[in-house]
């Protein structure tokens, strides 16, 4: 039996309230300082949703005194009004218990009063997440990534599971990573497009979040060799209307405590009102610019920029725009020929297409548009596209089983969480990230 059989946590150290003055609580988390006065050691015990104070005296003192920062403790005792000027409330204790030193020196000082590089950071991801700053963009992660399910499962889309190992290609291009499975070639997949497009011609409407891969040789603060996005597909739609889902999603993140159910709310609401900075940007107004493609081009002209109606928007451009156009928008109707094959081209110009991308300023958040559903035509746009239609055999016949129209869009989660939290870097809002430089931890 170890000493904690004994001792269990009864409250989170945001729940030392009034409420609980003279009354026994158990709180465990790591020491973040010991201040010895003597007679009594003053412990401040760090967890996941804050801080709270302990006092001890007595036989227990000998327990801690000594005791490195950091190391994993619980502590048992009255809730009484302290005098100290950073808690209004403490725990008289009468049982500590240490029940894991912390060895130093430690790599990184979580507490964040000796700053430490990203890299250091990384490498020490999961003491770095013990500094409350760094926490706090993954408690939003797992806030907004709930909220999103709740959008999009209120709003008909079923949740699926697609393969992540592929044999061929699910969007062409060049950044595949390619290993070998039982002899033969296989891939990581880039995302999960033709999946998701199968999967409406009987489900309707669908949703996935997983991790996709694509082997980006450019060092950037927006781009990883492994990413989470938020995919859907909608059968019988057009753009404008997976636009308003998008929008939607948007909307309900930003009104995350009353959108939540009530049942929720006892895990949401104590997260993410403690979350400390970096906390959500001021919601936008809705609703959002939509400003076409031709329209940026025009408008860049203007600024100056060398670029004409059929080019990409450089990443100087985008900037420039970025710059126009605060926050989030959409660009929509990009040349046919910039986007892959299984974006529809416009009715009455098919040098268009019915593709949008959301902005953040220069970020891009998401793509997507209405799809190809005639299978002809996406045989004939796969060549002209230099892809072989014999690889996307299994794909093209779901077609000839009465595909209907049909519009989706891939949402970039972690680009959304740069986005929302004012971050610069990518590599802050994903636990571990993988770059070309990074396959560790
Ligand atoms: O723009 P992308 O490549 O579009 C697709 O994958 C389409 N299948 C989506 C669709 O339904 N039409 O990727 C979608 C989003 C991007 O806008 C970006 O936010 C994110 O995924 N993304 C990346 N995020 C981080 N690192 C990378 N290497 C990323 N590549 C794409
Ligand atoms: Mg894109």
């Amino acid at each position: 039996m170890t000493a904690i059989d004994n001792m269990h946590r009864t409250h989170y150290t945001n729940q030392i309230e009034l409420g609980l003055l003279g009354q026994r609580a158990t709180v465990a988390g790591w020491i973040e300082d010991l201040r010895d006065i003597g007679k009594v050691v003053f412990l401040t015990v760090r967890d996941v949703r804050g801080v709270a104070q302990a006092v001890v005296s007595g036989q227990s003192i000998n327990i801690i005194r000594d005791k490195p920062r950091q190391s994993a403790v619980i502590v048992s005792g009255l809730v009484q009004s302290s005098k100290s000027k950073d808690f209004s409330l403490e725990i008289k204790a009468d049982a500590v218990v240490i029940l894991n030193d912390a060895i130093h020196p430690l790599p990184i000082d979580p507490t964040g009063r000796v700053e430490s590089a990203l890299d250091k950071r990384i490498d020490s991801r999961a003491l770095d997440l013990r500094n409350p700053k760094t926490a706090s963009i993954f408690l939003l992660r797992s806030v907004i990534l709930k909220n999103i399910r709740h959008t999009l499962s209120t709003n008909g889309f079923v949740e699926v599971n697609t393969p992540k190992i592929i044999g061929s290609a699910s969007e062409g291009g060049a950044n595949l990573f390619e290993f070998e499975y039982f002899k033969k070639p296989a891939y990581l997949a880039q995302s999960p497009q033709v999946y998701k497009e199968q999967l409406i011609l009987a489900l309707d409407r669908v949703f996935e979040i997983a991790s996709y891969y694509r082997a980006e040789k450019s060092h950037t603060v927006r781009h990883l060799s492994e990413f989470l996005s938020v995919d859907i597909e909608a059968a019988f739609t057009n753009m404008n209307e997976v636009i308003d889902i998008a929008e939607l999603v948007l909307m309900n993140i930003f009104s995350f405590n009353t959108s939540i159910p009530e049942s929720e709310m006892n895990v949401s609401k104590p997260l993410s009102s403690m979350l400390p900075k970096p906390s959500l940007i001021p919601k936008p107004k809705f609703p959002l610019k939509r400003l076409s493609y031709e329209q940026c081009v025009e408008d860049l002209k203007k600024q100056g920029e060398n670029i004409e109606i059929g080019d990409d928007l450089s990443d100087a451009s985008l900037r420039v725009l970025g710059e126009m156009h605060q926050g989030f928008y959409f660009i929509l109707d990009w040349p046919t020929k910039l986007k892959p094959f299984y974006i529809k081209e416009k009715e009455n110009d098919p040098r268009l297409s019915h593709s949008f991308d959301l902005q953040y300023g220069h970020l891009e958040l998401i793509s997507g548009g209405q799809r190809q559903h005639d299978p002809n035509r996406l045989k004939e746009r796969l060549i002209e596209q230099n892809l072989n239609p014999d690889n996307f055999k299994h794909h093209l016949r779901v077609f000839n089983w009465g595909m209907p129209p049909h519009s989706g869009w891939g949402l970039g989660f972690d680009r959304l969480i740069m986005a929302l939290t004012n971050l610069d870097n990518i590599r802050e809002a994903v636990l571990y990230p993988r770059d070309v430089d990074r396959l560790t931890p």
